[in-house]
C-alpha cells in the first residue's frame, strides 16, 4: 500500500479515536446508571489508547498525526456529545454502535490492505476492542437486569 495512502487512513483513524475518547468521557458523566457510567468511561480509556496506539504507527513513519475534522464529521454528523443530545440511553448506545461498527469495518479493510505485519496488528487489536465495546452496549440494551447484576 501507497505511504501517502496508508498514512491519511491512518490519520483518518486517529480522528476518529480522538472523537472516541470525548464522546464516551462526555457520555460517561451524563450517564445516570452508574454502571453504564463506569463501562463508558472504561471505553473512553481503551479509545485513548487507541489515539496513542495509532499515533505511534503515523510517527513511526515520520509523520505527526493530524486531525482530520471534516472526514470524522461526515460519519458522525455533529460529532454527540451526551445524553442531552438522545431522546433515550437506548438511542444514544444505537449511535454509539453504528460508529463502532463502521470503525470495525474500516479496521478490517486496512487491516488487509497493508503490507507491514506490525500495523496490521495494531489495526487488528483496536478492531476487537471495537467489537468487546460493541457487544457490551448490545448487551446492555437487550438485558434489563437491575444494576451491577448482568450476567
Ligand atoms: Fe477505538
Ligand atoms: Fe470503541
Amino acid at each position: 500500500m501507497e505511504r501517502e495512502a496508508l498514512l491519511r487512513k491512518l490519520n483518518w483513524f486517529y480522528s476518529l479515536e480522538v472523537n472516541q475518547v470525548r464522546m464516551y468521557s462526555t457520555q460517561s458523566k451524563d450517564a445516570d446508571d452508574p454502571n453504564l457510567a463506569r463501562a463508558l468511561k472504561r471505553f473512553a480509556e481503551i479509545e485513548q489508547g487507541h489515539v496513542e496506539n495509532i499515533r505511534e504507527l503515523i510517527e513511526g513513519l515520520g509523520e505527526t498525526s493530524t486531525m482530520i475534522g471534516e472526514a470524522v464529521g461526515k460519519i458522525t454528523g455533529s460529532i454527540a456529545g451526551g445524553l442531552s443530545d438522545f431522546s433515550t440511553t437506548e438511542k444514544m448506545l444505537e449511535f454509539n454502535m453504528t460508529l463502532e461498527k463502521k470503525a470495525i469495518a474500516d479496521y478490517i479493510k486496512l487491516a488487509e490492505e497493508v503490507d507491514e505485519p506490525k500495523i496490521r496488528e495494531v489495526l487488528y487489536s483496536n478492531m476487537f476492542d471495537e467489537e468487546l465495546h460493541t457487544f457490551w452496549m448490545q448487551d446492555y440494551i437487550s438485558n434489563k437486569l437491575p444494576k451491577g447484576c448482568r450476567l
